[in-house]
């Protein structure tokens, strides 16, 4: 029998590092000669600098140097718009190359000195006059301006309506028209970012929080016109990112130009406040229009987003486009639009279009099926979509009616009577509320090495990024099974560009990207001890098949005769060989991409208690069914569904980054107002993983866990907040002023 790692909840290798503070993170890294930068950010919104007088920080002894526009020249990049490799179409915001203000907060300056307090006191005295140009910041108030979302990032494709939408809809005895709108969120990961950078001999070693080591390197070799191979990016470890580390941050570039000019290690951080000025999850308006038959049948799906953009890039994300995949409907306009504003970037964060999408089309399905009459599950299964029919392909698999039938069992579903507020405990209004998800199952190139040495250890590595998913764990658990070696005898390496190449961490692609190429590197050493071991005179195996030989718990052993054994160490040192090394490059079978959709799902059960009188609405119970292939840990892939469940409970009821638009500027910047929940909040969360199998997917059968638990949650809550009450809140977060409709929904429309 061989050892199974993979499919158990090995608990992570990494754990003991990071509970013992033994893990270092980016701002971690200390070397001697530090120097320390602190970032002025821009008071105004839009506008031009006057002047900017740098005398007096200038003045105090310690401070090294003040970087503004007005002595940083001479980039390449500022000639050749380099873009990284999560940019949008358009030109990314360079950092300290003009006078001009382009968004709130935006860096100005960077001031260096020998300590960080001197540096954040010297930045204080940093005095900058501006000339204020009139901004917008408003999205609903800029509808009118509109305009397509142009292609230009990895993943985004433009919507594809089929049939006759408005017809169908016209026709309809059953229909419903509604508008939801999303705050703007921010990532918010309890590490701050934070970027060491070290000019040695004419080389580079930077520490930098990230998500993709090689994207940080390419960039800085473009942006300062370095080779690449002079730029080393560590990056062990990461305290959360969701996405707010796919982009190279204004630290990096801060960072780096300071260590370059001073000749000095410099090590430059952003405060919790600036946190809150490189990107946000984008606030949206949605439309959505849905017509039915009689008997509950889908006939069609109108579904319209617009989304905030910066004046400079294109922020994409696929927002409508699960509506035309999610149900089985022939008839479906979709419809996408982004509005420049004065405002940087948005950015991706956790399930980036998705949760926004998903949020919009459930709610809208329910208002449907309350208009039907029908219960929202037995309505969802009416139309459910046995292939995907907006690209005309079939599912590699999809046991989303599984998810469906062990999540509604393990609610207790049935026991559901279908009238708003007909379910109480005192002044308690109870709730339940049901949500589809749907997720990308990616699989992104990417190359591994595989070292194993005398003493029977095995190195994996690969140049990705631990966000705290679990990376580490799986690749570990991956190279152990397909090596056959324990899994105390594997180190999994990450973070570095000078491991082999990876993409970004991100889009749940990692388990199986990564992954792929582990499996298939440890195979190619499997293949080189097998051989070695019939070719190795003295070995026991001598002159044996080499084709029956099995690897297990770093024993290779003959099939038919297991008394014919012998252990890796051994058979190394017989055949005088001193290590075992390969390298190995994965990619997607572009074939089968071709062929079929492949896909995550989960089905999301809420229930909410809502107090009558107050408006408080309580998330009690969750329970999320996930399929998503094969779980190649349970234990860190429940961890990856809690907390997107938590963020999901967030987003419906607390997340909004409020900007005041006189002034264009966020104005919770900080974890006091701007709310996310505390234990209290949470309560009983129920993860089920149902089985799927899926052989076409990729290699290890594996779909990824990183974003499906977030994507129902807020119209499972959302629904559910509607039973309870009867009142439709489809303006996130809902607050107790909405569920009390004390606050005027400016844009909520009834039922038609
Ligand atoms: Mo994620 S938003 O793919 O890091």
């Amino acid at each position: 029998m061989k050892t199974e790692y993979i499919g158990k909840p090995i608990s992570r290798v990494d754990g003991q590092a990071k509970v013992t503070g033994t893990a270092e993170y980016s701002a971690d890294f200390k070397v001697d000669g530090m120097a320390y930068g602190y970032v002025v950010s821009s008071g105004i919104t839009k506008g031009k600098i006057a002047s900017i007088d740098t005398t007096e920080a200038l003045a105090l002894p310690g401070v090294l140097h003040v970087f503004t526009h007005e002595n940083v020249s001479g980039l390449p990049w500022f000639n050749i718009k380099y873009k990284d490799m999560d940019a949008p179409s358009g030109a990314p915001f360079r950092p300290l190359h003009d006078n001009r203000i382009r968004y709130s907060m935006q860096p100005v300056a960077l001031v260096v000195a020998d300590t960080f307090e001197l540096a954040r006191y010297a930045a204080t005295l940093v005095k900058v006059a501006y000339k204020v140009h009139p901004h917008t910041t408003d999205l609903i108030k800029n509808l009118h301006r509109s305009h397509k979302a142009p292609l230009g990032k990895l993943g985004y494709v433009q919507p594809k309506s089929r049939g006759n939408a408005d017809e169908a809809f016209e026709a309809a005895d059953h229909k419903i028209s509604a508008s939801y709108k999303h705050s703007a969120e921010h990532h918010n990961p309890l590490e701050l970012f934070s970027t060491t950078a070290i000019w040695e001999n004419e080389k580079l070693t930077v520490y930098d929080k990230t998500q993709g080591v090689s994207n940080c390197q390419f960039y800085i070799g473009n942006v300062f016109g370095l080779a690449y191979k002079d730029v080393r990016v560590i990056s062990p470890f990461v305290g959360g990112a969701f996405g707010s580390g796919l982009r190279p941050q204004y630290q990096l570039f801060m960072a780096v130009l300071a260590a370059l000019e001073l000749k000095r290690p410099v090590k430059v951080g952003l405060t919790r406040q600036q946190m809150f000025s490189f990107g946000h999850r984008p606030v949206t308006f949605q439309q959505l229009e849905l017509s039915a038959t009689e008997d509950g049948s889908l006939e069609s799906i109108k579904h319209e987003a617009f989304a905030e953009t910066s004046m400079f890039e294109n922020y994409t994300e696929i927002i409508v486009n699960w509506s035309g995949t999610m149900y089985h409907c022939d008839n479906v306009k979709l419809k996408y639009e982004l509005v420049d504003l004065d405002m940087f970037t948005p950015l991706d964060m956790r399930a980036p279009g998705a949760v926004t999408g998903a949020h919009a089309i459930e709610s809208a399905m329910d208002e449907l099926a309350y208009e039907l009459k029908m219960d929202p599950l037995i309505f969802r299964l009416k139309n459910y979509a046995d292939e995907d029919q907006k690209e005309g392909k079939p599912f590699s698999s999809k046991e989303l009616i599984a998810c469906y039938r062990e999540g509604a069992e393990k609610f207790g579903w049935t026991a559901r009577s279908n009238e708003p507020r007909s379910m109480r405990e005192g002044n308690q209004l109870i709730g339940w509320g049901v949500a589809t998800a749907a997720w990308d199952a990616f699989q992104a190139p990417a190359r591994a090495r595989a070292f194993l040495s005398l003493d029977g250890k095995l190195v994996v590595s690969s140049g990705t990024s631990d966000i705290g998913t679990g990376t580490y764990t799986i690749m570990t658990q991956i190279a152990a099974e397909s090596l056959g070696v324990k899994i105390d005898d594997v180190t999994f390496k990450l973070g570095d560009t000078a491991l082999p190449l990876a993409p970004l961490e991100g889009g749940s692609w990692t388990a199986a990207s990564i992954g792929a190429a582990v499996k298939s590197v440890c195979e190619k050493v499997k293949k080189k001890l097998q051989k070695l071991a019939v070719k190795t005179k003295n070995s026991p195996l001598y002159g044996f098949d080499k084709t029956n030989l099995l690897i297990d718990a770093g024993y290779i052993t003959s099939h038919n005769d297991p008394s014919k054994t012998i252990s890796i160490q051994d058979l190394l040192r017989l055949a005088g060989v001193n290590n075992i090394e390969e390298t190995a490059t994965s990619g997607p079978n572009m074939f089968n991409k071709m062929k079929y959709t492949f896909n995550s799902h989960a089905a999301v059960f809420a229930e909410v208690k809502v107090d009558e009188d107050l408006g408080t609405v309580r998330v009690t119970r969750v329970v999320c069914a996930v399929a998503a292939g094969r779980i190649l840990n349970p234990k860190t892939a429940r961890s990856q569904i809690l907390g997107g469940v938590v963020w999901g409970i967030s987003k419906a009821l607390e997340e909004d980054t409020k900007m005041d638009h006189q002034l264009g500027r966020f104005m919770n910047h900080n974890l006091s107002e701007y709310h996310v929940p505390v234990n209290k909040d949470i309560n009983d969360i129920e993860v089920i993983f149902v089985e799927e199998k899926d052989a076409i997917v990729n290699p290890l059968g594996v779909k990824g866990v990183g974003e499906i638990g977030i994507i129902g949650v807020a119209g499972a809550i959302a629904n559910a907040v509607f039973h309870a009450t009867g009142v439709r809140v489809r303006n996130l977060p809902i607050t107790m002023d909405k569920v009390l409709q004390i606050a005027e929904d400016d844009t909520n429309q009834t039922a038609v």
